[in-house]
């Protein structure tokens, strides 16, 4: 038998688009269901501390305003800024607040590294955990699609249009930074969608010889403008990281490959002028486009479709075109996903003659 009364939901993780829409579905579909909604807020945080920081949710707050269409997180969100001394004893203020907050699930949309953190943090309680995929990066494990993704796609493709328009007019190769972390998806799938001439990323060893290679058969053909994608997660040629910025908990705050790129190549090949565009957060924000907001409806109503038939430890995934579930301990142990070299997207740069590295 049912026996949720009550259940929490939490963004957690760097926002994106899309994350209203889904908070907007789970309250809806649970609603419906006649359960209490808690809208925690700031991630894991408004259980964690005290007070605690939440707001009883109703459809009124989504279906009578325009936050399903907007950006941003309406409950707040936390980036690796978990402030906890250990696992354990987070865990453990995490299971106090759970039961005083009375919550019988939880919704956590978060990304890999999110589904890591409740995941472990809930084992020490009985409260349900249900997960939903967001991230720009797309690195989740197990769903082919998270939430947010096709959005900062959108966003980085136009934005390589017009850079592509202004390179036109001043005989310039435009490198154009763009996120994801280790992952090089948005790059990749921003690259193929723009046409770019060259895409590096993460998972892919390049050489500048080879950008320049490229960047000289472009010439040769006549045209006089370039267009450059690069990942924020590529390294130097040698290997080493150009930035040495950190976060809240020490991991590496990525960004200025670009800049590193365009000193490099323009020393070695001045045929075109260089310039840098870091493309930063506003890749998480901007409209969600149709696919993030189908994917927030469809995942919000399986997420509480999961809880109301009891089931526990789930995170809901795309795959094949449809919506289903995946074990969270799986999930977790899946780790990041990395753009598959051998793939259908590397191998139509390949065969569209992108230099996208040394393979
Ligand atoms: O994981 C999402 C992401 O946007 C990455 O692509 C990026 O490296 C990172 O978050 C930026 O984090 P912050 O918001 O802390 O600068």
């Amino acid at each position: 038998m049912n026996q949720i009364k009550r259940i929490g939901v939490l963004t957690s993780g760097g926002d994106c688009a899309g994350l209203n829409a889904i908070i907007s579905a789970v309250v809806e579909a649970a609603e419906k269901k006649g359960w209490e909604v808690y809208g925690i807020n700031d991630g894991t945080e408004g259980i964690t501390e005290k007070p605690h920081r939440y707001e009883v949710l109703t459809v009124k707050n989504f279906s009578d305003t325009p936050w399903p269409r907007l950006s941003g997180s309406y409950l707040g969100s936390l980036n690796k800024g978990l402030r906890i001394e250990s696992l354990e004893d987070v865990s453990k203020r995490f299971a106090i607040g759970v039961k005083e907050l009375g919550l019988d699930a939880i919704v956590v949309i978060g990304g890999d590294g999110s589904m890591n953190i409740v995941s472990n943090m809930s084992k020490g309680s009985l409260v349900k955990i249900v997960g939903i995929p967001k991230t720009i990066d797309n690195d989740t494990p197990i769903t082919e699609f998270s939430v947010g993704f096709q959005t900062a796609v959108q966003y980085c493709t136009t934005s390589i249009d017009s850079l592509e328009l202004t390179a036109r007019s001043h005989n310039r190769a435009m490198i154009t930074e763009v996120m994801g972390r280790d992952a090089g998806h948005l790059a990749l799938h921003s690259a193929l969608a723009g046409k770019a001439d060259v895409c590096l990323i993460p998972e892919i060893p390049y050489t500048i010889d080879g950008i320049i290679k490229k960047l000289k058969e472009i010439k040769a053909r006549g045209r006089n403008h370039a267009v450059i994608v690069v990942s924020e997660g590529i390294r130097t040629e040698n290997g080493d990281m150009v930035s040495s910025n950190k976060n809240m908990v020490g991991e590496a705050v990525y960004g200025g490959i670009g800049q590193y790129l365009c000193s490099e190549i323009s020393k070695r090949y001045n045929d075109f002028q260089f310039r840098v565009t870091t493309l930063g957060h506003l890749q998480r924000s901007g409209v969600p486009v149709a696919f993030d907001r189908l994917l927030a409806a469809t995942f919000g109503a399986k997420a509480v479709e999961l809880l109301a038939a009891g089931e526990d430890n789930k995170m809901v995934i795309w795959k094949d075109g449809e919506v289903s579930a995946a074990s969270l301990p799986e999930v977790v142990k899946a780790g990041t996903t990395l753009v598959d070299t051998e793939g259908k997207y590397v191998k139509a740069a390949k065969d569209l003659g992108m230099y996208i590295g040394e393979i």
